[in-house]
């Protein structure tokens, strides 16, 4: 089968790398793809949002299967292009994409299936939000509705810092219209955990949890990144835990969105916090996470192609998903100044040494490209190192081994992915 992968980060070259290893799998087209996906299929100069062009591309090109990265197209709508035109595609449709792409709509569903989640109001109405702020007990949390690259949370400590950035988002237009409407939610406290699921509509099929490192520097200081860091599994998350969120969060969601004729297919990705009154659902996101994808991806033993066109064919209760046993984590290198502003095009140095691929550790690119036989930096996330091990302290050893040989000018990561596992108890479900 040829399949087309949409987007060009780290998520992208894992699922290249799966994809590329599938006996199923003999054609690999990556729109627009990075440095490392070129080696294992043919990159193409269209971007992930320009979905007139990517359809063009499937239909010229006979592609059996698409899947798609990043949340945006799937928010435009880019599955229902494609189903329109006969195609499969790996992803939710725009109405189910919701999940992600309006704050609101899915605290509305929450709150209408008895999913757990923290309280909340949404405005459309600059003076009613800043009357209810009023009222309202710090620290506050904003949410701007729309899709904003993960930067449209903020966390007031104080009111009028709340004030100022209720203004910044609904009358200035921060986040474009992305924060024309504002959920204003209670403030939870605890550990945070990812639980991200296959699903095709009606079955669920849960991935081992994660844990991500949003904070640019280590101790969680600095500013909010998309991800510096992951590890799976944490060891306070156990398998009763991880039930107890399928059955409360992710098959409610699946089973809610299949009875308003919006079912869910794709991977749902569901972001919780473990608060000592039991777990709550801070976000769902409508794809996998970037770098939870470097880190579940080659946990994965069942074939990746397999499970995809089971999800899409509504057929996935057929297959039986098998994981590796240990643990496994990903190590972002970033861009001087990331998530800020940073310099592009330094090269890169020692992506040769190990070859990338070793079976337990693998370089997966995300800000690169090639120029003249060169690979520069492109992007603000640069590589992500992901490693496996029989457990988790053995993983974060050959990561952080492998970094060692890398070097670009600026070149910054975290050195304490995976150490909020160290003085952990188990989490109580019932809390
Ligand atoms: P979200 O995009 O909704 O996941 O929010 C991004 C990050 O903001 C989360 O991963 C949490 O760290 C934080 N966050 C979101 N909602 C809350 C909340 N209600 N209380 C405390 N922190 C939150
Ligand atoms: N790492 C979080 C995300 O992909 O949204």
């Amino acid at each position: 089968m040829h399949v087309l992968i949409v987007g060009n980060g780290g998520r992208e070259h894992a699922l290249a790398w799966a994809l590329a290893r599938s006996p199923l799998v003999d054609n690999l087209t990556i729109a627009p793809g990075n440095a490392g996906t070129d080696s294992l299929g043919e990159n193409v100069a269209i971007a992930a949002d320009d979905i007139p062009a990517l359809l063009r591309l499937a239909q010229e090109r006979h592609v059996d299967l698409t899947v798609v990265g990043p949340e945006a197209p799937l928010a435009a709508g880019i599955v229902d292009t494609f189903h329109e035109a006969g195609l499969k595609i790996f992803g939710p449709t725009r109405a189910a994409a919701q999940l992600e792409s309006s704050k609101a709509f899915a605290k509305a569903f929450m709150k209408q299936h008895g999913i757990p989640t923290a309280e909340y109001s949404a405005f459309e109405d600059y003076t009613t939000a800043l009357r209810y702020l009023a009222d309202a007990r710090p620290p506050i949390v904003l949410k701007a509705d729309g899709l904003a690259a993960g930067k449209g949370v903020i966390i007031a400590e104080y009111r009028v810092e709340a004030q100022t950035a209720l203004r910044r988002m609904m009358i200035e237009g921060e986040f474009g219209h992305a924060s024309d409407r504002v959920v204003i939610e209670e403030y939870l406290s605890g550990r945070e955990v990812s639980l991200l699921a296959f699903c095709d509509g009606q079955t669920v099929v849960a991935m081992p949890p994660a844990r991500d490192h949003k904070r640019a520097f280590d101790g969680d200081e600095g500013p909010n990144t998309g991800g510096m860091g992951v590890y799976t599994p944490p060891p306070d998350v156990g398998q009763a835990l991880a039930d107890e969120i399928v059955r409360r969060v992710l098959k409610p969601t699946i089973f809610g969105m299949a009875a308003k004729g919006t079912p869910y297919v794709g991977v749902l990705y569901a972001g919780l916090m473990l608060t000592p009154y039991g777990f709550k659902t801070l976000e769902f996101n409508c794809r996998f996470g970037d770098p939870e994808a470097q880190a579940l991806i080659p946990m994965l033993e069942t074939d990746l192609a397999e499970i995809m066109l089971a999800c899409v064919e509504g057929r996935l209760h057929e297959i039986d998903v098998h994981w590796r046993q240990g643990a496994s984590a990903a190590v972002v290198l970033a861009a001087d100044g990331y998530p800020g502003s940073y310099r592009k095009g330094v090269p890169i140095e020692g992506l040769d040494s190990g070859s990338g691929t070793e079976d337990s550790v693998s370089v997966f690119h995300a800000g690169t490209e090639r120029k003249n036989g060169q690979i520069l930096t492109s992007g603000g996330r640069v590589l992500a190192v992901s490693a496996r091990g029989d457990d988790l302290p053995s993983a974060l050893r050959r990561a952080y081994a492998r970094v060692q040989n890398i070097h670009f000018d600026g070149m910054h990561y975290r050195r304490d992915i995976g150490q909020t596992a160290d003085d952990e108890d188990a989490f109580d479900a019932e809390g």
